[in-house]
């Protein structure tokens, strides 16, 4: 029997601006909200998810076949991210339930970091910042300090779509970058918009002089910028991952930098998160490292917020969810 809104128990994994569980208010159902400023435990995440029918989650929340086994029961569940490389969605999908996302809210968030990034470790800014605070700033030297321009450079984005696409039209019209990418699927709005052209992993890797990665972390892409690939890349290039630090190896990365087989790195994502704080990284000249920001604006973490609550809402409401990862769940729940 199709319960009403208010028998409806939805728990909220961490305090997400207001909109989101103003929405789930309105929408008469029974919302809890996690209140400790910290992700849940997996022993949280089953306690809170066995007595919730719908939850909206974080992608700090682990959501794995052992959660999903002990709460199959649950209706839908709801990600306050684009990214959902946290929950086991083979499992879910199997299990009957559908996993809900917030898709666009962010793009033009993640793409000003990205932009940012680049600029930053060009000029070698997060570096030179701190030398001051060491009292290096002497006087001005001709030949030291020196960074490189990005005019009428090559841009490779490693996964077009919507991030990677403002990413893109970001550094065409700054600095009339040459666009190439490399997808699954060709972008034709970025070829027609931007001349982009679609290369194949190889020729991406050869051709950048900015590589920039805006793809999912997925078994395809796991640590797909290792050492081989590193090596593959021009000396003078700049490597930028805002997507996740799954998609490329840490270690080979700073080998890669020390050995000068690429000029430099911007990250918003590490592998692990957080990164260490003596992390070598963060000493070096060329790099420039973030918290995972990409999304952090009031605009992109609001949208966030209604696009996951709304899922839930149409979900009970009218039985569609307007941004839903697993269809194939909704044939599969009982
Ligand atoms: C996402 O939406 O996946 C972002 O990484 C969160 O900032």
């Amino acid at each position: 029997m199709k319960k009403s809104p208010h028998e409806i128990k939805i728990f909220v994994t961490r305090d997400i601006p207001a909109i989101g569980i103003g929405l789930l208010r309105e929408g008469g159902f029974q919302v809890s909200v996690w209140s400790l400023d910290r992700p849940m435990t997996p022993e949280e995440l089953v306690t809170e998810g066995a007595r919730a029918d719908a939850m909206l989650t974080l992608l700090t929340d682990r959501l794995d076949s052992n959660f999903l086994t002990r709460c199959r029961h649950l209706d839908i569940i709801s990600q306050f991210s684009v990214g959902y490389d946290n929950i086991n969605v083979a499992e879910a999908t199997r299990l009957g339930i559908p996993v809900g996302y917030a898709p666009g809210a962010m793009s033009d968030a993640t793409a000003d970091v990205a932009f940012g990034l680049m600029i930053a470790v060009s000029r070698k800014m997060f570096y030179m910042h701190k030398t001051i605070g060491k009292g290096e700033w002497t006087y001005f030297r001709p030949k030291a300090n020196l960074g490189i321009e990005l005019k009428n450079k090559t841009l490779g984005i490693f996964g077009l779509g919507r991030i990677g696409l403002q990413m893109a039209m970001r550094c065409k019209g700054a600095y009339n970058m040459n666009v190439i990418y490399h997808n699954r699927k060709p972008n034709t709005a970025a070829e027609q918009t931007l001349q982009a052209r679609l290369v194949s992993f190889e020729e991406l890797l050869h051709e950048s002089d900015v590589l920039s990665v805006h793809c999912a972390l997925n078994k395809e892409t796991q640590s797909v910028f290792n050492a081989t690939s590193f090596s593959k890349m021009k000396p003078t290039s700049i490597f930028v991952n805002t997507a996740r630090g799954g998609i490329h190896n840490e270690t080979d990365l700073l080998d890669a930098l020390n050995k000068g087989l690429i000029w430099g790195a911007g990250l918003d994502v590490t592998n692990p998160e957080p990164m260490d704080a003596n992390h070598p990284l963060l000493s070096m000249a060329n790099v420039a490292v973030l918290p995972h920001i990409g999304s952090a604006t009031v605009e992109a973490r609001n949208e966030m917020s209604r696009l996951a609550a709304v899922n839930i809402v149409e979900f009970y409401k009218h039985g569609n969810i307007p941004n839903l990862v697993n269809p194939e769940a909704l044939l599969n729940k009982a």
